[in-house]
């Protein structure tokens, strides 16, 4: 959707596009409030530089607004802070437009660009140090990997104390008055996105408020969301409080889904023989739980126990919710178990723990299969799963959480 160019300061306007239906971002990331494709023009007393572009089917909207401003062909810069297509989607047609225009990446993004566009840009590859003199606004960039493609950068402009942060500090959250303090609150979109788009990468994430720790901030224009001008401290603490190592108790929950009672039977005594050794463990009923929310839990435990029933040869589909909402934690290193009751065939088991395999899970034992209404027997056997999975994570006492 169009919006007219908003003034940020003197000789930067926001330039963007707003996306307000958008539901799902990127296949995967729900956003209630859309989302928005922030770009920007910085306007100095020589030289002209645009910073990203937008996702490829906004390009019309988004050339219509700049040209609101002035004839991008007297643009002499385009600064793209990271390369994903989002941001990076309309850039042949952008520098079509802008014929004198000198592509500006990251040295990481220089070889991305290639391979993108298919064409040999020849961009300037910049780091950290290097700068652009604009006259009156100079360009300074800031190396920032993994925030949170390897290629990201920053680029900061002292004479406005402006940060143009690429995802990092930002959010899907689309709102007709682009300004933080005017957009109502989105909060809860600012730490979704950070768990989800900024959390695999949270060691990075310190390494880039470090590296902008001595900047004057008065505005963080991120290339999602709100530009934030009120309470920007309040952002990077945020940040860094989320980034930050806890130290955490162990824990393992028990995720299961039963259709009659029986697997939930084995959760209970697999969650009662990890308690046994002094693990704390929460036990999970997928069905009708919100999968999102799990997340997090699994994130912060040093495993995991997950149970299913057979239904026509698979797993049930809850359980296969939450093993592919995984994809931002890092799973290396954690230890799970699978468990589960069944009528005829009882497939369940042995696709889990294929599926945990390739989550690169350590398997602490093999699966427990139980025939129907688990005996006294079977619930002990539970309960062994549930220890020896305990088991495997007890040499220390605490563990700090990654
Ligand atoms: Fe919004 Fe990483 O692109």
């Amino acid at each position: 959707m169009q919006h007219a160019p908003v003034e940020i300061v003197p000789g930067i306007h926001w330039v963007g596009v707003l996306n307000p239906d958008l539901r799902v971002f990127d296949i995967i990331m729900k956003t209630e409030n859309g989302t928005s494709y922030n770009a920007y023009l910085v306007r100095g007393r020589e030289k002209t530089a645009l910073i990203e572009t937008v996702k490829h089917r906004f390009k019309d909207e988004f050339f219509k607004t700049i040209e609101s401003l002035m004839p991008m062909a007297e643009i002499d810069y385009l600064i793209c802070n990271h390369l994903e297509p989002d941001h990076s989607g309309s850039v042949l047609e952008t520098l079509e437009r802008m014929p004198k225009a000198k592509l500006v990446v990251s040295k990481n993004g220089a070889g991305f660009i290639k391979e993108l566009t298919n064409r040999d840009l020849q961009p300037m590859a910049v780091g950290t140090g290097d700068r652009l003199d604009l006259g009156g606004k100079t360009l300074e960039f800031i190396t920032a990997p993994f925030l949170h493609w390897p290629d990201t950068m920053f680029t900061y402009i002292p004479e406005d104390a402006g940060l143009f942060s690429c995802d990092f500090l930002g959010c899907h959250y689309s709102h007709e008055d682009v300004f933080s303090d005017l957009a109502g609150d989105f909060s809860f979109a600012f730490e979704h996105y950070f768990h989800t788009i900024m959390g695999p990468f949270k060691e990075y994430v310190l390494k880039g408020l470090d590296a902008i720790a001595d900047k004057p901030l008065h505005f963080v224009a991120t290339s999602h969301g709100p530009v934030l001008r009120h309470d920007i401290a309040g952002y990077l603490a945020k940040y860094r409080a989320w980034a930050t190592p806890v130290v955490a108790e162990k824990s393992l929950p028990v995720f299961y889904v039963s259709a009659y009672g029986m697997t939930g039977q084995l959760a209970q005594a697999v969650a009662e023989g990890i308690q046994s050794m002094g693990v704390h463990s929460a036990l999970f009923d997928l069905e009708g739980t919100e999968i999102n929310t799990l997340v997090p839990v699994v994130e912060a435990a040093e495993g995991f126990a997950i149970g299913s029933c057979t239904i026509n040869g698979d797993a049930v589909k809850p359980v296969w919710d939450l093993l592919s909402s995984l994809a931002t934690v890092k799973l290396k290193g954690k230890w799970a178990v699978a468990f589960g009751s069944y009528g005829w065939s009882g497939e369940a088991v042995p696709m889990l723990e294929d599926r945990l395999k390739s989550l690169k899970l350590k398997i602490a034992m093999p699966g427990l299969r139980v025939k129907f209404k688990a005996r006294p027997e079977d619930l002990e056997a539970a309960r062994d799963l549930g220890k020896v999975l305990a088991q495997k994570i007890t040499e220390n006492s605490k563990n700090v959480i990654p």
